[in-house]
């Protein structure tokens, strides 16, 4: 399958700072990401390939690394060499594929609330279910079983009430064949021990569904990483504490700029 430039949100100057989104979510996950760091950077966050305002052309049999392709095609249309690349989650998967597959393109990471780990063979029969379930129900019954383990301990109703808007947006084709793709990324741990720019791990410290003790192993096994937790935060720790998530990117990119 060819890549495909994305759709995107642009607002900022300086070096540009690429936004990658969670399952089943969009760009728009990043609102106080882009209007809050627009001074820090050049904030670009895409929609992938069938999700928000990007093109579903191909979705269907799409893999990690194609959304990794379709990244750098992205970034072929916006003239643009060398990114800051921040990915949440099912994101951060696809930041590790670019990583592998466009690693010239990249100077710094920042892996929010993500792992390198492969799934299990439980999680991908977990996989199964979910593209069978959004198929033929669609969004609705995954959000509910979603809400509760997404966010941290005390979400307020604003937060929820925007997750819940972002994923009942996604088109059930793209959930059923983005599920999929996750189901058959490949193991990312053998890379972490070569990824040779600066790295920040940025967790949040509720995360239900990916505990952050994970985020801070990865980190301690790596040449130039380092962990911070979000306070008040689940899995969604950018839409939860956008202050702390904010504050921790500037950091990170402190560190990269020297
Ligand atoms: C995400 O937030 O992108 C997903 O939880 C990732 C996953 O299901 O592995």
């Amino acid at each position: 399958m060819e890549p495909q430039a994305l759709a995107f949100e642009e607002r900022g100057s300086g070096p540009t700072l690429l936004f990658v989104h969670g399952f089943p979510l969009h760009a728009g996950m990043w609102k106080a990401q882009v209007a809050g760091l627009a001074k820090t950077a050049t904030c670009v966050a895409v929609d992938l390939r069938g999700h928000g305002m990007s093109d579903a052309i191909g979705v269907e049999g799409a893999t990690i690394d194609l959304f990794a392709d379709d990244l750098a095609a992205t970034l072929d249309e916006l003239g643009t060499d060398q990114v800051d690349l921040c990915g949440l989650s099912m994101g951060g998967y696809v930041a590790l594929a670019f990583w592998r597959r466009h690693r010239a393109r990249v100077r710094s990471l920042i892996l929010a609330d993500t792992k390198a780990e492969a799934d299990s063979d439980e999680a991908k029969a977990g996989r199964d279910a979910t593209a069978k379930l959004v198929t033929d129900e669609g969004l609705a019954p995954l959000w509910e079983k979603l809400r509760g383990v997404l966010l941290g301990e005390s979400p307020s109703d604003e937060v929820v009430a925007r997750a819940g808007e972002i994923i009942l947006s996604t088109p059930p084709a793209t959930a059923a064949a983005v599920a999929l793709a996750m189901r058959d990324r490949v193991d990312s741990t053998p890379d972490l021990a070569e990824i040779d720019v600066p790295v920040t791990w940025v967790h949040g410290a509720e995360d239900k569904l990916m505990p952050i003790a994970g985020a801070e192993a990865s980190a301690n096994g790596m040449k130039d990483a380092t962990l911070i937790s979000i306070p008040k935060a689940g899995h969604l720790s950018p839409l939860e504490n956008p202050d702390a998530f904010n504050d921790a990117v500037r950091a990170h990119l402190a560190r990269v700029r020297g």
